[in-house]
């Protein structure tokens, strides 16, 4: 079976409402990233954050999984499908994606401020002032922040390399060092974007380039790839 690592950012889950960052009408043309998105802004102002984060939560909560998402898991039928995400809502997992790695954390958790490895759940809560960890420690949501490091970089890399066909779907590539990924794909994978704005960072020679919206060209190339025996 032929491994398919579909590596997402926020524009996948544009067309379920949550808002990308960048461009008309983005969350970081409302905010600016150093009050909100920063150590130094949750060491400065924690309720800022933390109900920025809330308010986002809260979305997240109220939007559904669309049709890329969905499609995303009729390909698990013929090819071994990685999703390596940036997004931190849990979109992929509730369409029913077996296999999701999330890059920049995930919203609906919360993490402990003293240990990084407590993260729970949150349910149907927010994340309030006095909040604690088990070991009581001020909880923080499960999100990495500008300027922190990506743990979960290397495994990404790792499963990108194992590419047959790596796709690349809603996403500025605009972010260090997860745009990196773009490249850390075998020479010999099947490049695809699915991008109605393609980024200027694609290696448009090497890559299949689909200037459509996810809920457009993701079902449409889902289902070319469930027909073709070729890609199997
Ligand atoms: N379908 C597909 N792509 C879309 C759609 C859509 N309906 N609508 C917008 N896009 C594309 C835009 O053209 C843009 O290239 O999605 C991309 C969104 O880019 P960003 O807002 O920069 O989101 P992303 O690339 O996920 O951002 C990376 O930046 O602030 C951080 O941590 C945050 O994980 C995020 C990271």
């Amino acid at each position: 079976m032929k491994t398919i690592v579909v590596f997402t950012g926020a524009g996948i889950s544009a067309e379920s409402g949550l808002q990308t960052f960048r461009g008309d009408g983005g969350l970081w043309e409302g905010h600016r990233v150093e009050d909100v998105a920063t150590p130094e802004a949750w060491a400065r102002d924690p309720a800022l954050v933390l109900e920025f984060y809330n308010v986002r939560r809260r979305h997240v909560r109220a939007s559904q999984p669309n049709a890329a998402h969905s499609a995303l898991v009729d390909l698990e039928r013929a090819y071994d499908v990685r999703i390596v995400t940036q997004n931190v809502d849990d979109l992929h997992e509730r369409a029913g994606s077996k296999k999701v790695l999330h890059l920049h954390g995930e919203i609906l958790h919360s993490r402990s401020t003293r240990d990084p490895s407590l993260t729970q759940h949150l349910g149907d809560r927010d994340i309030a002032l006095g909040d604690t960890c088990p070991l009581g420690s001020q909880l923080r949501p499960h999100i990495v922040w500008f300027g922190e490091n990506v743990p979960a970089l290397d495994e990404a890399a790792r499963i990108v390399s194992q590419a047959d066909i790596f796709l690349c779907v809603g996403t500025s590539l605009e972010v260090y060092p997860a745009n990196s990924l773009i490249f850390a794909a075998p020479r010999r994978a099947r490049r695809i974007v699915v991008n109605p704005k393609v980024p200027d960072l694609v290696p448009a020679d090497i890559c299949e380039c689909i200037a459509k919206t996810a809920c457009e060209g993701v079902p449409e190339l889902v289902a070319s790839l469930l027909l073709a025996p070729t890609n199997r």
